[in-house]
């Protein structure tokens, strides 16, 4: 399957989070959401209830979705204190990328967990939360082929954008130029999605944006993200 992130086809990618999905239905609201004239790929929260406030999902959703939706590239955004105890998991069962939080690792972990993620066959995303200066991700910039700007403090869907995070693209773009993806995720509608785009933001993440509205107006939505 083609990487998007990698081997974009157009930019911006919009990436609907499961996390404000029907968990009760999961793979066909995925279903709605994928595919032409929709979104790019599908974006998946795991949450340990230890690095944030709340408890999410494991490899084995990644595994269901990757079997029921063979064709849908699967984003995993690991939100847990121990990235290296997980990730590999995560690529076995289907992710074709995987992001971890700065936060969580040393540069020289950092540099483990990408080669090991990157031997699986994914691609490698560093994330950095909000209170977090940009100057942070300094020493593993080279090491991702996508940096996640977190845009709310991480834990739920459904909370404000917060503006002050904008300032972090301009500076990685400085580093890293046009060829690496700088995602957004936390509070992305289509109020906040054009200042995204203006601060060098190419992938967004929209959970309750999307999921929250009927079946019939999420390609509207989708398209209105797009810009
Ligand atoms: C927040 C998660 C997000 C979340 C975004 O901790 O990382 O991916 O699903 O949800 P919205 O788009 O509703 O802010
Ligand atoms: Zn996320």
């Amino acid at each position: 399957m083609p990487n998007p992130f990698t081997d974009p086809a157009g930019l911006p990618l919009i990436l609907p989070s499961i996390l404000s999905a029907d968990f009760a239905a999961m793979a066909e609201d995925c279903a709605s959401v994928v595919g032409d004239g929709l979104g790019d790929a599908l974006h998946l929260d795991v949450m340990d209830g230890h690095f944030v406030p709340n408890l999410t999902m494991g490899p084995d959703m990644c595994r269901a979705l990757s079997k029921r939706l063979p064709g849908v590239f699967l984003d995993v955004h690991l939100m847990v204190t121990d990235p290296a105890a997980i990730a590999e998991r995560f690529v076995e069962t289907g992710a074709g990328h995987v992001t971890f939080h700065v936060e969580t690792v040393k540069p020289d972990e950092a540099a483990a967990l990408a080669e090991a993620i990157r031997a699986g066959g994914a691609s490698v995303g560093i994330a950095i939360n909000p209170p977090t200066p940009v100057e942070t991700l300094e020493p593993v910039l080279e090491l991702a082929d996508l940096l996640l700007v977190m845009s709310v403090n991480p834990g739920f869907g459904g909370q404000a954008f917060i503006d002050d995070v904008l300032t972090k693209p301009p500076w990685i773009r400085e580093r890293l130029g046009d060829e690496v993806r700088v995602e957004f995720d936390g509070g992305v509608d289509a109020n906040t999605a054009p200042r995204v785009l203006e601060s060098g933001g190419d992938v967004l993440v929209a959970g309750s944006a999307i999921f929250g509205r009927s079946l019939e107006e999420r390609s509207g939505v989708i398209r209105a993200l797009r810009g």
